[in-house]
């Protein structure tokens, strides 16, 4: 697409999904990135800041030579941190070496691995952003869905299956299975 001359028309499916909850992010909320993870955080980060939050974000990366978009945080008054898995920048290690002590919610996306840490590591209630092998993209195929925990409390054994192109991509971090 960067290659794209303008005036290209595309045919294209958009808006698909669901997105972050900003009404739930508290005063001060908590962005984790890792990676391809890191320009969804930068919208969320822009909303959140126009609601004047103390958005505090954290950004991992394998080395130095990866960075992006830390100064467009930045620039948007957020306080940042940067983590390298490395050390060649900023905090050696992954963005859950790097949690503060305090923050009212969390918001995340990055690889699998770094969420399930996330997952682990945070305190708080907060929202993953997943991925999946997709064929449809919007509902139809199934081929993307996932057991979660019914929130709802209807399912009997308290398990339902939700479509990450559909219901998802963001999920609550209590719906998710990743201890059980
Ligand atoms: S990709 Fe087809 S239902 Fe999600």
């Amino acid at each position: 697409m960067a290659g794209l001359k303008p005036g290209t028309v595309l045919s294209l499916l958009t808006g698909l999904g669901n997105g972050y909850d900003l009404a739930a992010a508290g005063d001060a909320p908590l962005l984790l990135g890792g990676g391809v993870g890191v320009p969804p955080l930068y919208l969320l980060a822009k909303e959140l800041r126009a609601q004047n939050k103390a958005v505090r974000v954290i950004l991992g990366f394998n080395t130095k030579e990866e960075i992006f978009y830390e100064n467009e945080f930045r620039a948007l008054s957020c306080q940042v941190t940067v983590t390298t898995v490395d050390g060649s920048y900023g905090i050696k290690g992954f963005v859950t070496d790097a949690l503060p002590r305090d923050y009212s919610y969390f918001y995340t996306c990055g690889p699998l691995p770094m969420l399930k840490s996330v997952y682990r590591s945070t305190k708080t209630s907060g929202e993953f952003s997943l991925e999946e092998r997709m064929g449809c993209g919007f509902g139809a195929c199934m081929g993307c869905s996932m057991k979660v925990k019914d929130l709802s409390g209807k399912s009997p054994d308290g398990i339902i299956f939700k479509r990450v192109c559909k219901e998802g991509p963001v999920f609550k971090k209590e719906e998710l299975l990743w201890e059980d």
